[in-house]
């Protein structure tokens, strides 16, 4: 099959707020050593790409400079020496950077099938917020079946996600969100508690459970000292975003009398191997509950490629639950 030259796609024309992300046309990227090209059906959007837009989160020096850390769609052409992937294959992928596109390349050991029985759409917005909560909430923070676990941001595409896995490896989930439809929808996806934060406080809720085993947080700021508190002794808090901000002060006597683990990470800088290795976790740990329709992405609103603007002001109005997809 002969690939066009160039292609659509949506550029950050300039660091600032959605309406700096345009329509244009650019060279189609192929396909290196390891790597293989998608023809992309649908791009997931993701809050990073709101930070990167804004010219707070550069792409790493050999990805592309296009937003877009996710897509599905079907391999178009495959680099020298991979072999798991022919023409044609339907995949879901993580993405260095380029999603919002029509091709993307991305090492051929970050790409996943798409699940038994899912259409490319969901599938298209599994990879960022799975390989984050499973690499952060059970590789990093080792969560355990009847563990007590709070998550913060319950209605996020993160959330979401972790809300669900959690739920189907056992534990007791806690989540926090900012209105009483956010809560209800958290306590659908398996939530046994969802707390509303503008009308309740979480450290009481989960010191009336005795606290939480391990913390998920994107908020930081304030919640930090509040999170340090609203954990068992021995707990674990996983940090993967500050949204309130990184820099707090915080009294580590009661983070060493109390023998607590604070950790985080973050995805994109990973190294290929690390991402490939949780892409194979993944595959073995998970993809048979999304295979068996156990599990799966919660769909928030699709909107075109070009609309991509449109779709980041949803995202930071915040009244979205779960995905925001782009068609392309
Ligand atoms: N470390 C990593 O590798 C990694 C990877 C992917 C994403 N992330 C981070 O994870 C977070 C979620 O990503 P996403 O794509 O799922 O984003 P998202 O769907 O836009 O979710 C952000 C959520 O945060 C809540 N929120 C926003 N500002 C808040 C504040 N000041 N205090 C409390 N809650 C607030 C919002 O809901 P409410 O209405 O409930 O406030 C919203 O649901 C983002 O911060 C993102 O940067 C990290």
């Amino acid at each position: 099959m002969d690939l066009p030259k160039t292609m659509r796609a949506v550029a950050i024309t300039a660091p600032g707020g959605p309406e700096v992300l345009r329509p244009v046309t650019v060279d189609r990227p192929d396909p290196g050593h390891g790597q293989i090209l998608i023809r992309i059906a649908y791009a997931g959007v993701n809050r990073p790409d709101a930070l990167q837009r804004a010219g707070s989160y550069a792409p790493p020096p050999t990805a592309s400079p296009l937003p877009g850390l996710e897509a599905a769609g079907t391999v178009a052409a495959v680099g020298p020496g991979v072999s798991e992937w022919t023409v044609g294959d339907a995949v879901c992928a993580l993405l260095p950077g380029g999603g919002y596109a029509e091709y993307a390349v991305t090492p051929a050991a970050h790409a996943l099938p798409v699940p038994k029985g899912m259409d490319l759409r969901e599938a298209a917005c599994l990879s960022e917020t799975f390989f984050t909560v499973w690499s952060n909430v059970f590789l990093r923070g080792g969560l355990r079946a009847g563990e007590v676990f709070l998550i913060h941001g319950g209605s996020s595409g993160i959330g979401t996600t972790a809300i669900q896995l959690a739920r189907a490896f056992g534990a007791r989930v806690f989540a926090t969100a900012g209105s009483p439809e956010k809560c209800a929808a958290c306590e659908r996806l398996g939530a046994e508690r969802a707390i509303d934060y503008r009308a309740e406080d979480f450290v009481e809720v989960l010191k009336a459970e005795g606290g939480a085993d391990l913390i998920l947080d994107m908020v930081g700021g304030s919640y930090l000292p509040r999170n340090v508190k609203a954990l068992k002794d021995d707990g674990r808090l996983v940090q993967i975003a500050f949204l309130q901000g990184p820099k707090v002060e915080l009294n580590f006597a009661e983070v060493m009398m109390r023998r607590l683990t604070i950790t985080g990470s973050t995805l994109r800088p990973q190294s290929d191997l690390a991402k490939a290795r949780i892409a194979a976790s993944l595959r073995q740990h998970v993809w048979p509950l999304l295979d068996a329709g156990r599990i799966a992405p919660v769909m928030d609103s699709e909107f075109p490629l070009d609309d991509a603007a449109t779709a980041h002001a949803r995202m930071e109005g915040s009244a979205h639950i779960g995905k925001i997809v782009l068609r392309v």
